[in-house]
């Protein structure tokens, strides 16, 4: 079984209210709703469905973040679809928790970050990560999600 989490930082349990301009007008319930719903459509293709599992947990708290990614330590096959949001430029205390769990993520910002205010330049985890999703939107969500399931070894 892959279990797939999907972590959301700080204040995008706003979002859909929260500068729709830039972050878009969909509700965090909303994207989780589709990635359910595409991961059924994406296993039922592959004939996988109970191989996968799909959790979602958000949190304004830098600790929250950090002790979730701790459960996941030494279980296996995790992969985590992370948007680290405000933390993604300041904590290394999340790096920590990532490299010392060694889990795959990938990292998803739905706005361009590069092409916004110079400290949204700096992210502490794409050099880290499998890889990253930005500025497109909620769909960077489902393209984290589809390159998973595409990609995934041993589904
Ligand atoms: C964000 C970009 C961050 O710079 C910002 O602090 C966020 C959201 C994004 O998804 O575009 O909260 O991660």
């Amino acid at each position: 079984m892959l279990n797939i989490t999907v972590l959301n930082g700080p204040n995008l349990n706003l979002l859909g209210v929260r500068e729709p301009e830039i972050y878009g007008a969909t509700s965090l319930q909303h994207i989780e709703d589709l990635m359910r719903m595409n991961l059924k459509n994406m296993c039922s293709e592959k004939r996988s469905g109970s191989a996968v599992s799909l959790a979602f947990f958000q949190s304004n708290r830098e600790y929250e973040l950090i002790d979730k990614i701790q459960e996941m330590m030494n279980k296996d096959k995790q992969y985590i679809i992370f948007n680290p949001a405000a933390f993604t430029h300041t904590s290394v205390a999340i790096r920590d928790a990532l490299l010392a769990t060694k889990i795959p993520f990938i990292e998803v910002h739905l706005s361009n970050v590069h092409a916004r205010e110079e400290f949204r330049k700096k992210s502490w985890f794409s050099d880290i990560a499998v890889g990253t999703i930005t500025g497109l939107g909620a769909d960077g969500y489902q393209l984290a999600l589809k390159y998973i399931i595409d990609n995934y070894d041993e589904l």
